[in-house]
């Protein structure tokens, strides 16, 4: 394929987004930006450096974040000011820090103009809250991605187990619940679904099954 184009992915945590993205990514040979990953990074930066997360503070230390991704055979490896935080980013307490970040406009500004800088002149998939509606609403592919609290609670529930966090399931749903209404109920971007997007639920689907769902309506659009 000559032509570049744009899978854009939304999505509650947990519905298998970044799974597809990193699938789609490898079979089509496209980049692929992991949207929540830098705000997590930002959040990561809150958390370790003591701050609260007022509007205040988060806009006086907009400067002093310096995210990035880069990419090794392993997958996406991100980086705060220079330092590999990849595998301090994937915990309850940085997903809900980043979560909180995430609400500031300021901070949704900077980090929506580095996605848009990385995407230019690539074919890519992006996955995120805002990636259909406002980083790329006229992406070639619009996907918005549900599945059931539990199997949800479930998935993210044997992630953290791969990673060596052992949680309960009931804290695990809970935190899912505070974050979607969070990340859904706020006023700068919130998640919802682009009229556009074609919504895929996950629940009863394979991996291969969802990526091959995704092939079919890009091979259709581009
Ligand atoms: O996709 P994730 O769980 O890694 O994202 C972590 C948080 O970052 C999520 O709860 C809300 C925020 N986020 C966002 O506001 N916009 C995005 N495009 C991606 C993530």
């Amino acid at each position: 394929m000559d032509k570049k184009f744009i899978i854009a992915i939304d999505g509650s945590a947990a519905t298998g987004k970044s799974v597809l993205a990193k699938e789609l990514a490898k079979r089509l040979n496209i980049l692929y930006i992991d949207t929540g990953a830098m705000y997590r990074a930002a959040g990561y930066y809150f958390v370790t450096n003591n701050i609260d997360l007022t509007n205040e503070n988060i806009e006086a230390n907009l400067d002093k974040l310096n995210i990035d991704l880069k990419y090794n055979s392993e997958g996406t490896i991100v980086y705060l000011n220079g330092e590999d935080i990849t595998s301090k980013i994937r915990t309850e307490e940085i997903s809900m820090a980043a979560s909180d970040v995430s609400k500031n406009k300021k901070i949704r500004e900077k980090l929506v103009a580095l996605q848009r800088k990385m995407a230019d002149g690539e074919s890519v998939v992006l996955e995120g809250r805002d990636i259909t509606t406002v980083v790329f609403p006229n992406a070639d592919l619009k996907l918005f991605l549900t599945a059931s609290i539990e199997i949800r609670a479930i998935r993210r529930k044997r992630d953290l187990a791969k990673k060596g966090q052992e949680v309960d399931i009931e804290e695990v749903r809970k935190s899912l619940e505070k974050r979607d209404l969070q990340d859904s109920t706020r006023e700068e971007s919130p998640l919802k679904q682009a009229e556009d997007a074609v919504v895929i639920d996950t629940t009863s689907l394979t991996n291969d099954e969802t990526v091959d769902m995704a092939i079919k309506l890009l091979n259709e659009r581009i």
